[in-house]
């Protein structure tokens, strides 16, 4: 039988119990993603598919009064406290915590009046893996703080608030994928987000019945220059945007592609803007393929997203390439490396029967190139955020 205090809800639940001396009001899951395809897309007005993951940060929580917010971290054992004063100014609560003051933050700045609180942070989510640690983090902590308030903020509004978070508190430029995959996504679905409308349809994508799994291979590549080479990519989209006189990159229909390359003046931001453009176009074929009961057939649009990535985007590593290229060698039916890049996750769809001949190879791979050993877990499609009963 599993002890339930080794789970992830009851240790966050349990420590919220040893730090505060009483038991939380209440329990709130987000999960973890991964991005089927659509990268660095989001930032452009784009497409993406993303799902969530049965990986899970679960914030316990209770309120207490005044304009005071405290926070235990299971991970880091640390207790962070904060004001109304810190949480004013974007940067004056650093590290983990900012994410939680951040969130705190954005409500505020949308006019919620935001409870007090005391929370309790547990995770399965691996930090600096590209799951969208992060993301989960804002989410578990959002909708413990809305459900507390009782804040008129529907769901779908939720993931713009905690990319603002992430955007204007935490100082990191990223687009709205993973804060609405961590808020939005169903079980047995991939969410198809349109980035510029914020509208979603969810896609399903039932792997079982298919005969089918995502493999999801954590590369372990040390996180090389991320800090700068993901806001130096948003910059040359937008540069080309303009250069194009677009708004956004999204603009540019797949069927226009060849003039506006025509109209750019250097290749890096030509090899750029192809990138966005056909990925954009590969999320719609993927979506169409689902729709129409085609799962195994997205295999090779996956396969051509990491050559893109890697030929075109320029965000990919030798580990990410090593392990698409040793999984597509053993038989899986496409497979990318998925988020951000320099490093994360690769995923790669694969026939249930060849998931243990995929990841062999992709271990032997890593072996033969002394890469540290990656790690690998299937992944299901899992529901959104969510208050625990
Ligand atoms: C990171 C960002 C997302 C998105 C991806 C790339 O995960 O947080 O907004 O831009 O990279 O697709």
């Amino acid at each position: 039988m599993t002890d339930p205090h080794r789970e992830v809800a009851g240790r966050a639940a349990a420590g919220f119990q040893t730090v505060y001396g009483e038991p939380p009001a209440g329990r709130w899951a987000a999960p973890g993603r991964v991005n089927l395809i659509g990268e660095h897309t989001d930032y452009n007005d784009g497409f993406v598919l993303p799902f969530a993951l049965p990986l899970r940060t679960v914030s316990a929580a209770a309120p207490q009064p005044g304009d005071r917010w405290t926070v235990w971290s299971e991970l880091t054992g640390e207790t962070v406290a904060f004001g109304a004063d810190e949480v004013a100014t974007p940067g004056r609560v650093t590290g983990w915590a900012a994410y939680v003051a951040g969130v705190v933050w954005a409500l505020r700045e949308a006019g919620h009046a935001v409870p007090g609180a005391r929370l309790a942070i547990a995770s399965d989510v691996p930090l600096g893996a590209g799951l969208s640690s992060s993301a989960a983090l804002e989410a578990a902590v959002l909708t413990a703080l809305v459900d507390l308030g009782g804040l008129d903020l529907p769901t779908e509004h939720q993931p713009r608030l905690a990319q603002r978070a992430e955007n204007h508190y935490v100082g990191a430029p990223t687009g709205i994928m993973d804060q609405s995959a961590a808020i939005r996504c169903r079980a047995g679905h991939a969410l198809f987000l349109d980035c510029r409308t914020e509208r979603v349809e969810h896609i399903p994508f039932d792997l079982d019945p298919a005969g089918l799994v995502v493999l999801v291979i954590d590369s372990r590549a040390p996180h090389r220059h991320v800090d700068g080479e993901y806001p130096a990519r948003r910059a040359s989209c937008e540069k080309a945007a303009a250069l194009l006189g677009v708004p956004a990159l999204r603009d540019v229909p797949a069927a226009d592609l060849d003039d506006a390359l025509a109209r750019l003046p250097d290749d890096d931001v030509r090899r750029r803007v192809r990138h966005v453009v056909t990925e954009n176009q590969r999320v719609l074929d993927t979506v169409a393929l689902l729709r129409s009961g085609q799962a195994r057939q997205i295999g090779p649009l996956l396969t051509a997203s990491h050559a893109s990535m890697r030929d075109d985007f320029a965000i990919t590593v030798p580990e990410v390439d090593t392990a698409v290229d040793a999984a597509l060698a053993a038989g899986a039916l496409g497979a990318r490396m998925t988020g951000g890049g320099f490093g994360g996750c690769v995923l790669a769809l694969v026939q249930a029967d060849q998931a243990d001949r995929v990841a062999t190879a992709v271990m032997a791979a890593y072996a033969e190139r002394r890469f540290t050993a990656p790690g690998l877990t299937t992944a299901t499609p899992s529901p959104g955020a969510t208050r625990l009963p």
